[in-house]
């Protein structure tokens, strides 16, 4: 399972990348509005520290607007994916910009029928949002398993990528599903290398080490 971070934070970016482990970076409007700073010199920083996909967001939600911008995002970098909503708009702009060669990641998807139209034209990554779900008191997990049988049934190449991850276990039961890719924030993508036991432990070998061989 790739590991994407899920932030527009250059800080959180780095740390994650200097771990070795880092395939790709998601970002949304929200997330770069947080930030402060100018949308697409951010995009651009981004692609600096990473060579894996980053999804850059468009934010007009007519076929033409979402054209022209993705456009315009994908000049920032070669591995610029545009991110463009489940919706019918974006479906059209999903294959136009499939038909031009340019990788789309089809986001906000809440249902598997979004899942399997996109993927017949073309999307490069869905994003299945699992913590949205939960929060209306559905099951998230339940549209990610859903989507990867989908997939196989036909040898749809669109890749699963989870999104909206909120805990570590979102993250087990992901791998186990077999989503391609989780876009994970920062806080949690830290939970990922951490055990009580593993720290006391260590603290133990260390200690007994000191007794016995000074
Ligand atoms: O990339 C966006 C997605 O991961 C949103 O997560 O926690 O705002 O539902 P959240």
């Amino acid at each position: 399972m790739d590991l994407y971070i899920d932030t527009a934070n250059l800080d959180e970016i780095k740390q994650v990348h200097a771990m070795g482990v880092l395939d790709g970076v998601t970002t949304n409007p929200s997330l770069i509005a947080k930030e402060g700073v100018d949308y697409g010199k951010r995009l651009s920083d981004v692609c600096k520290v990473v060579s894996g996909p980053v999804s850059a967001e468009v934010v007009a939600t007519d076929f033409e607007g979402m054209m022209k911008e993705g456009r315009e995002r994908a000049k920032i970098a070669p591995n610029i994916v545009v991110k463009v909503p489940c919706t019918v708009e974006g479906l059209r702009a999903c294959k136009a910009f499939t038909d031009e060669g340019i990788k789309t990641n089809l986001t906000l998807c809440f249902q598997p029928l979004q899942g399997l139209l996109v993927a017949k034209a073309g999307a490069f990554i869905i994003s299945p949002f699992i913590g949205r779900l939960d929060d209306v008191g559905e099951d998230g997990m339940i549209l990610i398993h859903q989507l990867r049988q989908i997939y196989d049934n036909y040898g749809f190449k669109t890749k699963v990528l989870a999104a909206s991850i909120r805990h570590p276990k979102h993250l087990v039961e992901c791998a186990m599903a077999g989503a391609d890719i989780a876009t994970v924030p920062f806080s949690v993508i830290k939970q990922m290398m951490s055990h009580p036991l593993t720290d006391t432990g260590l603290a133990k070998f260390l200690s007994d080490y000191k007794k016995a061989f000074g």
